[in-house]
């Protein structure tokens, strides 16, 4: 099989030849349909974390079950069956985090395309209890992008109290945040896209947002407080991997707002807490959760018929996917596509 390896920090996607992995006890190998590229794919290519090379990055994984290790279960022990890997590979159902229910932070730590290699390859070996099951029909390029970018927005989106009615921004409209307006319009929420990229208005309120606003030249408060009626923004995702994106909006946080940073921001945040005390504004970070809960996001997906806006790259490509992700220029998330 082929796979595109990363070998170095900031190295090319290399094209090698490997055995199809054998599964082991519990895992299974699945023939991949599509990867999505997702922005924390950087982790592997610029080296973010330290992590040992090579590695092959995505975790957005769309495949059929190819081959099956001893004691997988029903339904993923099924030959030809299609399933979903996100960023969580593993989780083990025993270690105290995963018996609270935060099966994401088991003790386990395996994350897919970071600690194991991932779905830019021809085949892929994964652990059952990462599978996500996917409806019949999905088309896998297509659904890819919900098992991260999607899922990610999903958990922003739905746990933080908000209700029906609430001004929800979406600050950066990339792979999540495309997707996170078409939620946030789905779920009730009066929804505001937030974007340095004037050029993205059009697509952004033909995702469903109600307002768009740009923060081209200015930080975007006036328009975002003339948007809102002058309430402000109940809550704000930020998905641009900038400090400078948070700081600028929080004075356009309503009264006991809450910021849900999902990005990786590029340095430390420099807050005024007596803005922070004044208005009781929260501050979360919000991680991608586990198997279990990505599969009511594809199911919600499903129902309401949110699908990314994605550009097809053939695998031989996926240098091209991913520069298209990094530069700003996809619309809206890449997805390699194997067959
Ligand atoms: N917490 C989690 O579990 C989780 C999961 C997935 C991803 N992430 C992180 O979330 C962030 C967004 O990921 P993504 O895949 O949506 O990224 P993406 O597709 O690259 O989108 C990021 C957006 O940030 C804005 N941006 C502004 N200036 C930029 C610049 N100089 N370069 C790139 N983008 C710029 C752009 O929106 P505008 O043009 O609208 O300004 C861009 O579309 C990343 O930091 C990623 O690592 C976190
Ligand atoms: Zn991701
Ligand atoms: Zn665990």
């Amino acid at each position: 099989m082929k796979a595109a390896v990363i070998t170095k920090p900031h190295g090319p996607f290399e094209f090698v030849d490997r055995p199809i992995p054998t599964p082991g006890p519990g895992q299974v190998v699945l023939k991949t349909k599509a990867c999505g590229i997702c922005h924390t794919d950087a982790v592997v290519k610029d080296n973010l974390w330290g992590l040992p090379y090579p590695r092959v990055p995505g975790h957005e994984v769309i495949g059929a079950v190819h081959a099956v290790g001893a004691g997988v279960k029903a339904p993923f022990n099924t030959v030809g069956k299609v399933f979903g890997v996100g960023w969580v590979g593993a989780s083990c159902g025993e270690c105290t985090n995963c018996v609270k229910g935060f099966r994401h932070k088991c003790a386990l730590r395996v994350f897919t395309g970071i600690n194991t290699d991932g779905g830019l390859s021809e085949y892929v070996l994964a652990n059952a209890s990462a599978l996500v099951e996917i409806p019949d029909g999905m088309d896998p390029a297509e659904t890819a992008p919900l098992l991260c970018a999607g899922f990610t927005m999903f958990g922003a989106l739905r746990d933080y109290g908000l209700q029906p009615g609430s001004f929800v921004g979406i600050q950066g409209i990339g792979g999540l945040g495309s997707l996170g307006i078409s939620m946030a319009r789905n779920m009730g929420f009066r929804t505001v896209a937030v974007s340095t990229s004037d050029s993205k208005k059009d697509f952004a309120l033909s995702l469903g947002a109600h307002h768009f606003v740009s923060t081209g030249a200015g930080t975007g408060v006036d328009q975002i407080n003339a948007a809102t009626g002058g309430n402000g923004l109940d809550a704000v995702i930020i998905t641009a991997p900038f400090a400078d994106a948070v700081e600028a909006l929080l004075p356009a946080m309503a009264f006991r707002g809450v910021v849900v940073i999902v990005a990786l921001l590029d340095r430390k945040l420099t807050i005024d807490p007596g803005m922070l005390l004044t208005k009781s504004i929260r501050i979360a970070f919000e991680i991608v959760g586990a198997a279990h809960q990505n599969k009511e996001c594809v199911q919600f997906c499903g129902a309401f018929g949110i699908k990314p806006l994605i550009e097809r790259f053939p695998f031989d490509k996926v240098g091209e996917a991913y520069d298209r992700m990094i530069t700003n220029k996809v619309r809206f998330r890449s997805v390699v596509v194997f067959e």
